[in-house]
């Protein structure tokens, strides 16, 4: 850590040798509003509209009309905060966007850093336009933690498996869990169970993405230290990476592509840091109408600075040739 900040051409070429091993495509282009966190995407169905949201300003939004933008800025889903009765009611982070029969959902996280009095909560909208009345607090999901929880209620990531809906969210603790949701997606209709588990380190897992390509439900996670960067930066290698595992059944037996099982600290890396791209993560997969599936995700680009609030917007086409998702 303390290397890597006194001596930092130090770092680039182990970076720059890691991306010829690995060989990662450089993030594809973004113009106009590019600085994000935790960015999350949907298009409209009305017009296509993309719109991207993401944590900081009460869930910023921003919409373009492709994924390389230009991307202008909208404005906060819930510009006064969540109704939810935690700390961090007025600092929303990790939202998910999603179509919800002919409604826009967005689920937030409310928590402060570090804790685990944590709840996740769903803003609706029928248009997502700008401006008071359009987005509608719908409160708590019903998925929240406290210290008595083996899990921390943040970080909340839904998939639709043909009308059915489960809520996967974790962050830290007992690592990545999975809710059942009810018909309208609402709110949780059963217990929670643990999908992935790292007992090494700091069981640092969070982020979780779950996608559907061919007969497999792949299970996106982002596995290290988010943030933070500018002031202490983790050692090498235990920065925020992109990791993934899969299963036939959406609700378990999710493994890495050596076959070890993602509760048992399985994960196989689809981006790290590499070349002037440090810490990738806060990901989720898009299907562009062009571009087919996308992984996006927030980075930090070496040539432009290290804090929260310089993290960039990225994107790669994911071949899944292999099975096992590529960039
Ligand atoms: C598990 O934790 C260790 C130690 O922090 C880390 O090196 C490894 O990449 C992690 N694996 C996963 C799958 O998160």
């Amino acid at each position: 850590m303390f290397a890597a900040k006194v001596f930092p051409g130090v770092v680039a070429p182990v970076a720059f040798f890691a991306a010829l091993v690995q060989g990662y495509a450089d993030p594809g282009s973004c113009s106009g509003s590019c600085n994000v966190h935790d960015p999350s995407l949907i298009q409209r169905s009305s017009d296509s509209v993309y719109f991207r949201f993401s944590t900081g300003n009460k869930i910023s939004y921003a919409s373009a009309s492709s994924i390389k933008g230009p991307w202008t800025t909208i404005g906060s889903v819930l510009p006064d905060g969540s109704s939810i009765d935690l700390d961090g009611n007025d600092d929303l982070w990790a939202p998910d966007a999603h179509t919800v029969d002919n409604l826009y959902y967005v689920y937030y996280s409310v928590s402060t850093f570090g804790s685990q009095s944590s709840a996740i909560g769903l803003a609706t909208s029928e248009t997502m336009e700008a401006g008071s009345g359009s987005w509608t607090d719908q409160g708590t999901t019903g998925i929240s933690s406290s210290s008595s929880k083996a899990y921390n209620a943040i970080d909340g990531n839904l998939i639709d498996v043909d009308g059915t809906y489960y809520m996967n969210f974790g962050s830290f603790w007992h690592d990545l869990y999975q809710a059942p949701m009810n018909s309208a997606a609402t709110k949780v209709s059963s217990s929670s169970y643990n999908i992935a588990y790292n007992s090494s380190g700091s069981h640092a897992e969070e982020g979780t993405y779950m996608y559907k390509y061919g007969n497999y439900y792949y299970l996106f996670f982002s596995s290290g230290i988010c943030c933070g960067y500018d002031t202490s930066r983790p050692a090498t290698g235990e920065e925020y990476k992109i990791m993934v595992c899969r299963s036939t059944s959406p609700t378990g037996g999710f493994v890495d592509a050596d076959g070890t099982a993602c509760t048992s600290g399985g994960g196989t890396v689809v981006l790290a840091s590499h070349g002037t791209v440090y810490g990738p993560g806060g990901q989720g997969v898009f299907t562009d109408p062009s571009l087919g599936p996308v992984l996006y995700y927030h980075y930090v680009d070496t040539t432009v600075g290290y804090a929260d609030g310089q993290k960039l917007f990225g994107w790669n086409q994911i071949d899944f040739s292999t099975r096992w998702p590529v960039v």
